[in-house]
């Protein structure tokens, strides 16, 4: 059995493309293997909290050195760690805003990476990640192109912000399904259906 953790970050509910498209997904996954768990997080209409000074100064210090409020303080972080840690591959719905994620990724991205939780610094001062041995789906929706090919590629801060990041601490195994053009007419159809026939495909093989 596989455990998926499946996020979506939209503030939209039916109008979402990315919701509606990591939707499909995991439902086509889950008629293929029934047999497999799947958690669900709704981070676009229940955000998770930005990080505070208790978090900053509970998350770079020693744990058996904290007072009740410091152990408060991550008590949210821990939480979505031990979700995170606790899965096997990850589904995220993750629409593009101002070239890159909008701030309710940014916000769980902040509580998920930490020194000794997700990642660990060694003596000599260099990374490593400890989220080891997962897979990831990432389905973004744009609304302009940022096909390789499309002039604005260049702006496209968001695919390789997620790979730096989530490769950080460790989850390098990445597949992503863009769905550009979406605010244009004809396009959209187009991008939408093949984003579609990607789902398909990568049911059949992820
Ligand atoms: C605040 C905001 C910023 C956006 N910035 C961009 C952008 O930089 N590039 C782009 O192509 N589309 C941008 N869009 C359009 C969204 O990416 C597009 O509507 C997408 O479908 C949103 O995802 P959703 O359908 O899952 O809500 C933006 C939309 C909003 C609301």
């Amino acid at each position: 059995m596989v455990k998926i953790l499946h996020i979506d970050s939209s503030p939209r509910g039916e109008r979402s493309h990315s919701r509606e498209l990591s939707k499909e997904f995991v439902s086509s996954w889950k008629a293929a293997h029934p047999e497999d768990a799947i958690a669900y997080r709704d981070i676009g209409r229940h955000p998770v909290p930005h990080v505070n000074e208790a978090w900053i100064a509970a998350a770079f210090s020693p744990p058996e050195t904290h007072t009740p409020e410091l152990t408060e303080a991550l008590r949210i972080s821990d939480e979505l760690i031990d979700e995170l840690l606790a899965a096997d591959r990850y589904v995220f719905g993750v629409p593009m805003y101002n070239f890159n994620i909008p701030s309710t990724f940014k916000a769980y991205i902040d509580q998920i990476v930490r020194a000794n939780r997700t990642f660990a610094i060694d003596a000599q001062g260099g990374f490593r990640g400890l989220v080891e041995g997962k897979k990831a789906v990432i389905i973004t929706a744009r609304g302009a192109d940022f096909s390789p090919t499309s002039p604005a590629a260049p702006y496209d801060f968001q695919e390789p912000y997620l790979r730096t990041i989530f490769g950080f601490i460790g989850i390098t195994d990445i597949q992503f399904i863009n769905a550009n053009s979406l605010n244009e007419g004809d396009a959209r159809t187009q991008s939408l259906s093949e984003a579609r026939a990607a789902i398909k495909d990568l049911i059949t093989h992820w």
